[in-house]
């Protein structure tokens, strides 16, 4: 399949330079550079064309997602802590008005309470948790599958 909407933003958020440091039993022993690897190999295979940004800066990240509409067919989001309080984040992924899919390496439905809820409620297309990088595989299924049906 080739479609020329096929460009997806893999966005990382806070704390996701260092993870190779964090706890591996919850996130697995990848570093960042190697899960985008791994995501640009499945991307490839589904001919998706992704472009990676992460930032610990919630400014810049909305600022990143402002400029979305010019960039990106399709945005996959890990967004790390954000994701759990930042209607800043919330409303600028609204405005860009893209495909979007919220993926978590972690299974955050069964950790803290406070993980359970997500700004990104009604403005994903499905939210993936707790499969590790297979959940960003998955996630660019889906992602390609919706691209595609659009045409
Ligand atoms: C995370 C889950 C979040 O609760 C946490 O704050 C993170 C990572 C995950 O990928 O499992 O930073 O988004």
């Amino acid at each position: 399949m080739t479609t020329t909407r096929n460009r997806v933003e893999i966005l990382h958020g806070v704390n996701f330079d260092v993870l190779d440091r964090r706890d591996p039993e919850v996130y697995g022993d990848l570093s960042l550079t190697e899960l985008e690897v791994q995501i640009k190999r499945w991307a490839r295979e589904l001919d998706l064309e992704p472009r990676f940004f992460q930032t610990n800066s919630e400014a810049e990240f909305v600022e990143y997602l402002h400029r979305l509409p010019d960039l990106a067919d399709a945005t996959l989001i890990n967004a790390g802590a954000w994701t759990h309080y930042s209607r800043a984040i919330a409303d600028a992924l609204e405005l860009a008005h893209t495909l979007a899919v919220e993926v978590h390496l972690s299974d955050v439905e069964s950790r803290e309470e406070w993980r359970r809820h997500s700004v990104f409620e009604g403005l994903v297309l499905a939210k993936i948790s707790g499969k590790g990088p297979d959940g960003y595989r998955e996630a660019l299924e889906l992602i390609a599958a919706e691209l595609g049906a659009a045409g």
